[in-house]
């Protein structure tokens, strides 16, 4: 118990001590030293180091207890080590912990393997499963590749799709690219992603003219790589209309369509897959982040005819890894699918999004300086503008100063947008209402003392 007489999981924030605590800078010190510097960002008044998580607490190395309303990166839809995500990946572990994906492979991959083809909004499927999002990003790329003999792609601007080489030359933020330039693929044209209805032509003529230019140029687009609702780029929602336009000027130039569901995907967003409640027909889906239940597990799922373009292997794989299948990870997969499906996880998250994005609106009606509070589902964001900025522009690094804030009361949220000026909010789909509540009352506090 926590104090109030809550229990950890669903208690309210109890700071101890001012974060980070003792324990908490003492860790820091020591990963200063032994990670590479790029990593972990350490401040004065940042990170705190995780001792615990369960459901919608996590307890830090110095006992603070804190309201996760990241889903710790949008992974923890069920909520952090929910019991029987817990008891089907111990099962498996204590018999068979690593199998050999490619070669003689784990029995509990052909189980996934056939649950996410159920899954998929095609007759028949077949996917490839990886660890990271940004490999479930590759393997589409390469599926494109084989199957239009294409090697150009349209991705979006504001999109984020990982930062392995294949994968960053479709990421739009030019801070992640730039020092690594050279090695970036540059056959990729970047399009503006639609969020008003006025945008949605002007967009969708640049993705015709990008057609055009690239096949003239020699490197043909073969693949549309987007996501359904862009989500580390600031929760950007396109209009209703664009995507079913999308898709057909694609198949109108011979391209197969990406859908990049590894944030948005499996309830998230309110329904299993957010790309066909958009109307985004796609091709193929990239899955990542929820789907292992806390474990790292990946997929690119896609059409059969489309996937198919693949060879019979022959004994090699042409795309493998050496932790292809893990047995453990595909376990809770299984039960976190299980359990999207028995508790009806997406439409919680529907139900819940609703409500905190009504919620946020209501407390935060009036204030100057917030620019706009939307979301699909859980994936929700709240945009702040510079003081007395009459265009709305960002306020640079708002998200990261509130995320800041709030930490020190108990509440983790993220900073999200090219500017850093959204809070990301992507808590549990499992999270009590009165909890969920207290936080939003805490982060509405945030943004009216975020004014510049
Ligand atoms: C839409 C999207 N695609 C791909 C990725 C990359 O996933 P990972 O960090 O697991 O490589 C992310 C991660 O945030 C993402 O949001």
């Amino acid at each position: 118990m926590v104090r109030g007489g809550r229990p950890f999981g669903d208690a309210f924030p109890h700071i101890r001590v001012t974060p980070p605590g003792p324990r908490s800078r003492a860790l820091g010190k020591r990963l200063r030293r032994a990670e590479s510097r790029n990593v972990t960002f350490i401040g004065d008044r940042f990170p705190v180091f995780w001792e615990e998580a369960l459901a919608a607490n996590v307890r830090d190395v110095d006992g603070n207890v804190y309201v996760d309303l990241t889903g710790a990166f949008g992974v923890a839809l069920a909520g952090h080590r929910h019991p029987r995500i817990m008891r089907a990946a111990t099962r498996q572990q204590q018999r068979l912990t690593h199998g050999m994906g490619d070669i003689h492979p784990p029995a509990a991959k052909v189980e996934l393997l056939e649950r996410l083809a159920g899954l998929a909004p095609w007759p028949e499927a077949r996917a490839v499963l990886a660890s990271a999002g940004s490999e479930a990003v590759e393997i589409a790329l390469k599926t494109a590749l084989l199957s239009t003999g294409k090697p150009g792609i349209l991705a979006f601007e504001c999109g984020y799709h990982g930062l392995t080489l294949g994968a960053l030359a479709t990421t739009h933020r030019d801070d992640f690219r730039a020092p690594f330039r050279k090695r970036l693929y540059d056959g990729v044209a970047f399009v503006p992603f639609p969020v008003r209805p006025e945008e949605m032509s002007p967009s969708l003529a640049s993705c015709e003219r990008a057609f055009e230019d690239r096949a003239r140029r020699g490197d043909a687009i073969g693949a549309v790589l987007v996501e359904p609702v862009q989500g580390r780029g600031g929760v950007r929602i396109p209009p209703r209309g664009f995507f079913p336009e999308l898709c057909s000027l694609a198949r109108r130039h011979g391209a197969v369509v990406v859908a990049d569901e590894v944030f948005t995907g499996l309830g998230r967003c309110g329904s299993m897959f957010a790309g066909p409640a958009l109307g985004l027909d796609a091709d193929l889906i990239c899955l990542g982040k929820a789907l292992g239940g806390g474990f790292p597990l990946s997929a690119c799922l896609g059409r059969a005819e489309v996937m198919d373009a693949w060879p019979e292997s022959a004994g090699e794989a042409l795309h493998t890894s050496t932790f292809l299948g893990h047995p453990v990870a595909c376990a809770a997969s299984l039960a976190f699918l299980d359990l999207v499906e028995s508790e009806r996880l997406d439409r919680r998250a529907a139900r819940m999004g609703e409500h905190l994005v009504a919620r946020l609106r209501d407390a935060l009606a009036g204030v100057g300086h917030l620019s706009d509070v939307r979301g699909l589902g859980l994936l929700a964001g709240v945009e702040i503008a510079a003081d007395g900025n009459a265009a709305r522009v960002g306020q640079p690094g708002a998200g990261a100063r509130i995320a800041t804030q709030l930490l020190a009361h108990g509440v983790m949220v993220l900073p999200a947008g090219e500017r850093g000026q959204v809070v990301e909010l992507t808590p549990p789909a499992t999270m009590s209402r009165d909890l969920l509540d207290r936080a939003l009352k805490q982060l509405a506090r945030a943004v009216i003392d975020s004014s510049e």
